[in-house]
């Protein structure tokens, strides 16, 4: 089983689209082994967005990401971490497809309302930044023969 780090950004909770958006992995078959909801503070939402440092639209990106809470996951699954990106759709969301979950539900890129990691070693270091190992609990999800 792959992991991968996901949250569903201060604009998802605004808008209850929480519980849609966290339906369509479950319905995937994808397993949540983690999650909670938190206020990211504004040096750990520069630490996961570190390669973004030097880009134009990062301090916007870290204004909108610590505004209000977040739900925080690790969904896992076979190939999870593409799987979790194809479900999201581009970043940019002029280039994501309806049927995704920015082609759908996001109006623009910096409030493009999902993150999902873009590599499993990626993963697993966001992960280590949010998560704490007695918070991750990995179980027999009982689907697992009829997804995979
Ligand atoms: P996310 O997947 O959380 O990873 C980095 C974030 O930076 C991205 O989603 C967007 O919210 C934001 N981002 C990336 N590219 C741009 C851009 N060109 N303009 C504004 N925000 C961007």
């Amino acid at each position: 089983m792959e992991r991968s780090y996901v949250m569903l950004k201060p604009g998802a909770l605004q808008r209850r689209i929480v519980g849609e958006i966290i339906s369509r992995f479950e319905k995937k078959g994808l397993t949540i082994q983690a999650m909670k909801m938190m206020s990211i503070p504004k040096e750990t939402a520069e630490h996961h967005y570190g390669e973004h440092k030097d880009k134009p639209f990062f301090a916007d990106l870290i204004g909108y990401i610590t505004s209000g809470p977040v739900v925080a996951m690790i969904i896992a699954g076979e190939d999870a971490v593409r799987s979790v990106r194809a479900m999201c759709g581009a970043t940019k969301v002029e280039e994501a497809l309806p049927g995704t979950i920015r082609g759908d539900f996001a109006g623009a890129t910096t409030k493009n309302v999902i993150h999902a990691s873009d590599a499993p070693d990626t993963a697993e270091r966001e992960i280590g930044i949010f998560f704490e190992e007695d918070e991750i609990i990995e179980y027999d999800a009982g689907n697992t023969h009829w997804v995979y």
